[in-house]
């Protein structure tokens, strides 16, 4: 959690200037809180540690795909790397021009690529050999030519969760390393495309320089070796991944990341693009959730909270570990230790446990940190719960930027076939006949 954006004044928690206790009582809970100036401080802190290299920044939609969080990146001149056409339509709606989208993805299909290519998109990064066939008969049925950058699979493990590991061999994601030369002649040679360069991205969440490092270093070698043999790329896109700090992991330094890019770019004349999601937002968000009951369970005491899988879901994903505090610090309360668990009904729905927190009990409330990156994005309508709410801090002033997302709204979409309530009548013509 970020000292400098949420801070205690009297026990009390603050996002910048703003009470969260106050925002919890006003729009309900769950609720997700980010912080505009983290998130500003953040690529700031990027951009300066890339300063004089010919780097540009694709903020990963997917973390957390906000307009308002798509906006604030695209005033701070990021791009936008998209998985979907949705993705697309939201970062163009923020304000981010189609010649800084990226559209990556292991299945585009007919309609996203015509998308992409009407819109102009950068590039598009290309996870298979079909793909480039793909793209091409699309593009020459347009008239255009696209420009594709190849998605490389490095083969690089790096120490991360199983689950968000993308680089090696055994990962769906793109052409195997040493399969890449054939392929990238293949795009150089078809007529609608434009082999503009290659792409990787090796996973989430990691803390550690080496694995980039390699994988780096394999991209680079693949471009001279295609330099060689006349195929000229235009840029490497190198991916996310990035780490932050949940407990106590020790991300990597931008700066870090930087020195390694100027001596691995050396004098080629390559433009280089990142994809960073969590690094942008992951420590600008917290979720409150209030407590609504405490009781017991083989000896361990559990605080059960109105938030779950539902709000949160990186916990019993990923087995996620996300520092919860209480959001108001009872003065005198004895420390205990609790499981907090979410209200749904599976065994799984737990968010922390063996926490260390004050005694707490009904309607109190608990902050969970650095949920800014796929926290709200990966939330669901599971157990028909209302989706959580979503505030926007800028110094004092809090603006509700998503509001609760109630099971009504969801319920007005539904339909009800007809068919159903009418006696001995057999099912079958579907949409059309039936009703
Ligand atoms: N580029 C590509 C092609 C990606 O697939 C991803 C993330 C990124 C960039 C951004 O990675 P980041 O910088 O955020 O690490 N839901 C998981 C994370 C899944 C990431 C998927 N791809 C989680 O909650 O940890």
């Amino acid at each position: 959690m970020i000292a400098e954006t949420f801070h205690r004044q009297a026990g009390r928690l603050f996002c910048e200037g703003v009470d969260l206790a106050a925002l919890a009582e006003r729009y309900g809970t769950p609720l997700y809180v980010y912080s505009a100036s983290a998130i500003r401080r953040r690529v700031r802190r990027f951009h300066a540690a890339f300063a004089g290299l010919p780097v540009r920044f694709c903020y990963a939609v997917k973390a957390n795909p906000h307009l308002a969080v798509l906006r604030l990146l695209a005033r701070e001149g990021v791009g936008a790397d998209t998985v979907s056409g949705g993705e697309i339509r939201r970062a163009v709606q923020a304000g981010i021009a189609p010649e800084r989208i990226v559209f990556a993805g292991v299945a585009k299909s007919d309609e996203e690529i015509r998308l992409g290519l009407e819109l102009g998109i950068l590039q598009f990064n290309v996870e298979s050999r079909e793909e480039l066939a793909r793209i091409d008969l699309i593009a020459g049925r347009l008239g255009r030519r696209a420009p594709v950058a190849l998605r490389i699979n490095p083969d690089v493990a790096a120490a991360t969760h199983d689950k968000i590991a993308t680089g090696r061999r055994r990962d769906k994601f793109g052409i195997p390393w040493e399969k890449a030369p054939e392929a990238c002649r293949e795009a150089n040679g078809r007529p609608h495309l434009q082999l503009v360069g290659l792409h990787l991205h090796i996973g989430s969440q990691i803390t550690d320089l080496a694995p980039f490092e390699q994988a780096y270093g394999r991209l680079f070698h693949l471009a001279d070796q295609l330099q060689a043999e006349g195929i000229h790329l235009k840029r490497l896109d190198l991916g996310g991944g990035f780490g932050v700090r949940y407990r106590d992991e020790e991300p990597v330094a931008p700066e870090r990341v930087a020195a390694l890019i100027a001596r691995l770019l050396g004098q080629r004349e390559l433009e280089l693009i990142f994809e960073p999601g969590r690094a942008f937002v992951a420590e600008a968000g917290v979720l409150l959730t209030r407590v609504l009951y405490r009781k017991e369970s083989a000896g361990q005491k559990l605080l059960v909270v109105d938030a779950g899988m539902d709000a949160l879901l990186r916990p019993v994903l990923y087995d996620a570990w996300h520092e919860i505090l209480p959001v108001v610090a009872p003065p005198h309360a004895p420390q205990e230790t609790v499981d907090v668990v979410g209200p749904i009904c599976e065994s799984g729905d737990v968010l922390g446990r063996g926490r260390r927190l004050p005694r707490l009990g009904r309607d109190d409330l608990l902050a969970i940190a650095t949920v800014g990156a796929y926290g709200a994005a990966m939330a669901s309508g599971y157990n028909s719960r209302p989706r959580p709410a979503e505030v926007l801090v800028a110094g004092d002033r809090a603006d509700c930027i998503t509001p609760r997302l109630e099971p009504e709204e969801v319920m007005a979409r539904e339909r009800v076939p007809a068919w159903i309530d009418r006696d001995g009548e057999v099912a079958g013509g579907g949409d059309g006949r039936a009703a």
